[in-house]
């Protein structure tokens, strides 16, 4: 089980170098995958993708409380994302790229016990099918 709290703190660490990650958040997923980028094309306000980044953001902080209902959303994201072309590994990305922005953000304020929290969430996630 990650640490929670350990987890929560990157969270507000990371906003207080930048208040919408959101930004940094699509501009390295879509370096990893460029073929991603223009599945947002209709999205000419970002508003699709802030809220999808937001849907992460309380799937990682529901998971944490332990709620059943984040598992679903984790789940079923999987799926109707088959439905853009992906696969349901690609879904992984998108946790693991927040992770590398805040860590980013952080910089050498990054701990080691940071990792190893993000590293065991990353875990739980993928374990999510
Ligand atoms: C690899 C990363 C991802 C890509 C490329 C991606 C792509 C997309 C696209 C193209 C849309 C539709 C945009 C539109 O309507 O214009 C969308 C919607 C959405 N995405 Fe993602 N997504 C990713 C990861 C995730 C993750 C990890 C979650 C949450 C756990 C998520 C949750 C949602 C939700 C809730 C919607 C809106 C409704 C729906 O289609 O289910 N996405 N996504």
């Amino acid at each position: 089980m990650p640490d929670t709290e350990t987890i929560y703190a990157t969270f507000e660490r990371a906003a207080e170098k930048c208040a919408d990650p959101a930004p940094l958040i699509y501009q390295r997923l879509f370096e990893l995958r460029p073929e991603f980028e223009p599945l947002f094309d209709m999205d000419t306000d970002g508003g699709v993708r802030g809220s999808m980044v937001q849907t992460c953001f309380d799937a990682i902080l529901g998971l944490l409380e332990g709620e059943p209902s984040q598992r679903v959303i984790i789940s079923s994201a999987r799926f109707s994302h088959t439905g853009y072309g992906l696969v349901e590994a690609d879904l992984d990305l998108m946790f693991g790229v927040i992770r590398d922005t805040f860590r980013e953000l952080l910089a050498d304020e990054w701990t080691g016990e940071d990792e190893t929290a993000w590293s065991n969430l990353l875990q739980e996630i993928a374990a999510i099918d």
